[in-house]
């Protein structure tokens, strides 16, 4: 049968894509629903048409799929955010799982039999009983105006920036509704614009919040299109009323694009960073410094991490992409010396500051990309490693990186990764390279969203 938009269907979910959007089939005609469920049965307008597959929106839900459940927030289905949280939380982690275990097999050319045989478990969220909500230490809000001029701030709307007013996320921390009260009460009060993307002017575009959640410190920063913020003492005095809060910084970002985050940013009031502590390491974190979201998870990743690099006391370790130096000093208690390499200097004075509170004398940090950083360390400096441990952003390792840890051979490589499509592409090159993928883990660090984290082991296969 020939389909056309605005058509009216009848479909069962089979299968869920990517993206956490429904997938069913009429007559081996694809359609693919957002926000409906595997096991739904419902109605569905066509809204486009391809060669093979088609578009669709629920207009119906006929008969709902056991695996649904509520979800916690109303807005779940406009925000961009939480592409999954009408999905069971242990459907969740079948699906991640297998998501995972499809880049592997699709992208990285690993067999279903030797995956089925090497991933372990993926780590729940609710693995020692924790809820799967308010885990994110770190939230960053939209300001705009409304259609009759109203300050809001909230969500982005899935792949649009229109602003979903909501100060109150399902995923982040109580305070967020308080901070953002206070910044949208001082704007109305001193006659503060807010920032139009489109036309580029005003002047608040971003607050960002983040909290050290087991010492409760909170920092905020005020992200502008200019570089003051006039009445600043006004919105001060507000912000430090909130308990927790230990740091507000000014940011200025001036330019036309989609970056949050400008690089000059000021303290205007309380201490340069928060603390946060991980397997009893105290981190010290600044505004622009990468800090994982969600601590309670990023423990276990971390543990996990440590587990597969297999330290005995003896070894040298690279951690390569390493931010604040989280896994470096990690792994330093049980490691003879580690190097963490980190392109954001901030982030690489952080770490050396985290390693002297620490008493840690066994870690050295480099600022520069992992691409440049590591062949210097081993052509110049002869430096030799035991282990590397990767953790790179989504596009994952540059390719002069990996050749270089080919050349170094390591015993072993360990690889974090925020990105499964990445990280296969990343294996494959390193299993044609030398070593044998042994262990892979998911860890579920951003529940309700389609994002998984992975830990992977790798050994040299001619050790
Ligand atoms: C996923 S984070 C991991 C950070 C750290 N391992 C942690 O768990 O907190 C990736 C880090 O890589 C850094 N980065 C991005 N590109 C890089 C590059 N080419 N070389 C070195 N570091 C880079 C980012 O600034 C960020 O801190």
């Amino acid at each position: 049968m020939e389909y056309k938009k605005d058509d009216l269907i009848t479909l069962v979910i089979g299968d869920m894509g990517i993206d956490g959007e429904g997938i069913g089939k009429i007559d081996g005609f694809t359609f693919f629903v957002k926000d409906a469920v595997i096991g739904d049965e419902i109605e569905a307008k066509v809204l486009k048409v391809k060669k093979g597959y088609a578009y669709a929106r629920m207009t119906n839900l006929i008969t709902p799929s056991m695996e649904r459940t509520e979800p916690k927030c109303r807005y779940h289905k406009q925000c961009g955010g939480c592409q999954i949280q009408a999905l069971k939380y242990e459907r969740q982690m079948l699906f991640k799982t297998e998501k995972v275990k499809n880049n592997m097999q699709r992208i990285g050319g690993f067999s279903r039999a030797l995956l089925d045989k090497i991933m372990e478990p993926i780590v729940g969220m609710n693995t020692f009983g924790q809820t799967p909500y308010y885990y994110r230490n770190k939230a960053q809000f939209p300001i705009g105006a409304d259609k009759y001029g109203e300050i809001i701030t909230g969500f982005y709307a899935g792949r649009t920036h229109v602003i979903i007013p909501n100060t109150d996320c399902a995923l982040g921390i109580a305070e967020n509704k308080i901070i953002l009260e206070a910044v949208i009460k001082y704007m109305k009060e001193n006659k503060i614009t807010p920032y139009n993307e489109k036309t580029g002017k005003g002047l608040v575009r971003h607050v960002l919040v983040r909290k050290g959640f087991a010492t409760g410190e909170i920092m905020t920063c005020v992200i502008v299109n200019g570089d003051r913020l006039p009445h600043q003492e006004k919105l001060i005095e507000a912000l430090a009323e909130i308990e927790g809060m230990t740091s507000v910084f000014l940011n200025s970002n001036r330019a036309k694009t989609n970056v949050i985050l400008g690089d000059d940013c000021r303290l205007i009031w309380g201490k340069n960073t928060i603390t946060d502590i991980i397997g009893g390491i105290r981190f010290m974190i600044s505004p622009l410094s990468f800090y994982q979201v969600n601590p309670v998870q990023t423990e276990r990743l971390y543990g996990l991490a440590l587990e597969y690099a297999g330290l005995t006391g003896n070894e040298v370790v690279c951690d390569l992409y390493c931010g604040i130096g989280t896994i470096s000093l990690f792994m330093s208690k049980k490691a003879k010396r580690v190097y963490g390499v980190e392109i954001v200097e901030q982030a690489i004075e952080d770490a050396r500051k985290n390693a002297v509170r620490n008493q840690i004398d066994n870690a050295e940090f480099y600022a520069g990309k992992a691409e440049e950083v590591l062949p210097r360390l081993y052509e110049e400096k002869g430096l030799k490693a035991d282990v590397i441990c990767v953790d790179p952003p989504r596009k994952g390792c540059d390719e002069e990186c990996l050749a270089t840890m080919i050349k170094m051979a390591p015993e072993r490589i360990v690889y974090v990764s925020c990105d499964s499509a990445t990280l296969a592409r990343d294996l494959k090159y390193l299993c044609a390279n030398g070593y044998r993928l042994e262990r892979i883990r998911p860890v579920d660090m951003f529940p309700h969203t389609v994002h998984v984290e992975v830990a992977c082991c790798l050994q040299r296969k001619d050790s």
